[in-house]
């Protein structure tokens, strides 16, 4: 098992590059199942949960090759099952559920349990295919869904889920009629899925605003796509940059989908300017404390709180963070407080006492964005920072150490045999 060292107070400088989403690639690698061709697709983001739907589409019976340009042969799928095995260590594994039910009228998917951020139920995923006709069953952790053909249903979703629009949106796509998606989520990568399916001969519109509208047709056709920069990962360096009082260009990213995120910075005292298809985030003087309430987009992201938390325990005066998405995603405060940051955290809100700085510690990452939140904290703590369990990291982040040490971080992985 590997570890993450940072040896805090470098100023980054330089220009990072971003990857492929992570958060559009897994949606959109199971929409070949949808196909009966071989898709390919670019800029795919080389990450544990890639590989991860990589090898249940092969469980499927599909045929996956390569890593950055991966290409995806579903003509014959010889399975409908998604095992425990998988989706336990990738609830993102429910993604198959509506491509399997539309593209060959069963689907039989491990309930993915709870997890670190909170209770995570799916039942909108499941009322939504009910709608569209699909006999839904659980047993023994399973769910079963099995419909002849769906047919188009008026779907009004009790919040805007990411996942279950992705599901519902790839279903409705093969089903019989027309179908709306009402309080649909409108992150950018349901916008690209979308993207993908129209290139797939889907017929879609409203894609990126609460209410999509679908057409079914009889079958789509197998692709070749780039898939988005992830403005997670942008998001990241651009925290990075602002805390240690950097001067980054973060290049491949898109600013139209960073807008929360730059306002917040801008807010917080960092210089963010537009160049080269990227920005550049500059910050020479103090930070002010910024107050964040986390909301859908295009509100400002949940998977970006842990790492603000880390600008508002070394920013001058006190922050209020609000998390409304999930319930239990706070892991990252006791180990903040373990590098002397002052936080209280009382039910979804906390308030953060900005110090003037952190002290290098040995954390443990409990989740994929709470890792990334001790790694900053690591660049600015004095002396030297350990952050254990980072097989949490590499999940969502492509080589996050190598890249700021191409910006002049002092960090290094260091392999740990045996349990942490
Ligand atoms: C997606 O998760 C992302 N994952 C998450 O990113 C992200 O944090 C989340 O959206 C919110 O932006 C992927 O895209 C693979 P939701 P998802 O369904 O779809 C409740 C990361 O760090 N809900 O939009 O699982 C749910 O409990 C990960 O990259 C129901 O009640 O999130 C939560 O409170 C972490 N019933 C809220 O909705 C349902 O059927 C939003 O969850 C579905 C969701």
């Amino acid at each position: 098992m590997d570890k993450i060292v940072i040896e805090g107070g470098q100023r980054l400088q330089g220009e990072v590059r971003i990857s492929g989403a992570k958060n559009a690639a897994l949606p959109i690698l199971c929409s070949s199942i949808l196909t009966g061709g071989r898709c390919v697709f670019h800029n795919v983001p080389v990450l544990n949960d890639v590989r991860t739907m990589g090898r249940l589409l092969a469980r499927l019976g599909a045929e996956v090759e390569g890593e950055r340009s991966l290409t995806i042969s579903a003509q014959k799928l010889t399975d409908f099952v998604a095992p425990y095995d998988l989706v336990k260590t990738m609830r993102a594994s429910v993604l198959v559920l509506g491509p399997l039910v539309a593209r060959h009228g069963r689907a039989r998917v491990s309930l993915p349990g709870g997890c670190a951020i909170g209770a995570r139920p799916i039942d909108q995923h499941l009322m939504g295919l009910e709608a569209m006709g699909a006999e839904i069953t659980l047993s023994h952790g399973y769910v079963e869904a099995r419909a002849k053909r769906l047919v188009g249903a008026r779907i009004v979703c009790d919040v805007p889920t990411v996942t279950g629009t992705e599901n519902l949106l790839m279903a409705a796509c093969l089903a019989k009629g027309l179908t709306v998606i009402e309080n649909a989520a409108r992150e950018p990568e349901v916008e690209e899925l979308a993207r993908v399916l129209v290139k797939m001969g889907a017929r879609i519109q409203g894609a990126g605003t609460a209410i999509v509208t679908i057409e079914g047709v009889d079958e789509l056709q197998p692709i070749e796509h780039a898939i988005i920069p992830d403005r997670i990962e942008a998001g990241t360096f651009m925290v990075a940059a602002a805390i240690t009082r950097g001067d980054v260009l973060v290049r491949d990213c898109l600013p139209e989908h960073l807008d929360a995120v730059t306002a917040k910075l801008r807010a917080a005292g960092a210089e963010i300017t537009a160049e080269d298809g990227g920005l550049r985030v500059r910050a020479a003087g103090p930070l002010h404390a910024v107050d964040i309430t986390t909301q859908p987009y295009p509100g400002f992201p949940t998977d970006m709180q842990a790492q603000f938390m880390v600008l508002a325990a070394i920013a001058d005066g006190q922050s209020v963070i609000t998390e409304t998405i999930f319930e239990n995603r706070y892991m990252h405060v006791q180990e903040l407080a373990r590098m002397g940051a002052e936080i209280h955290v009382d039910g979804r809100t906390s308030i953060i006492r900005g110090r003037p700085a952190l002290e290098g510690a040995t954390v443990m990452a409990t989740d994929l964005r709470a890792s990334a939140s001790l790694i900053l904290a690591g660049l600015v703590a004095a002396g030297e920072t350990e952050v254990l369990r980072v097989y949490h990291l590499d999940r969502g982040y492509e080589k996050l150490e190598r890249k700021l040490a191409s910006l002049g971080a002092r960090v290094r992985r260091v392999h740990v045999a045996g349990e942490q």
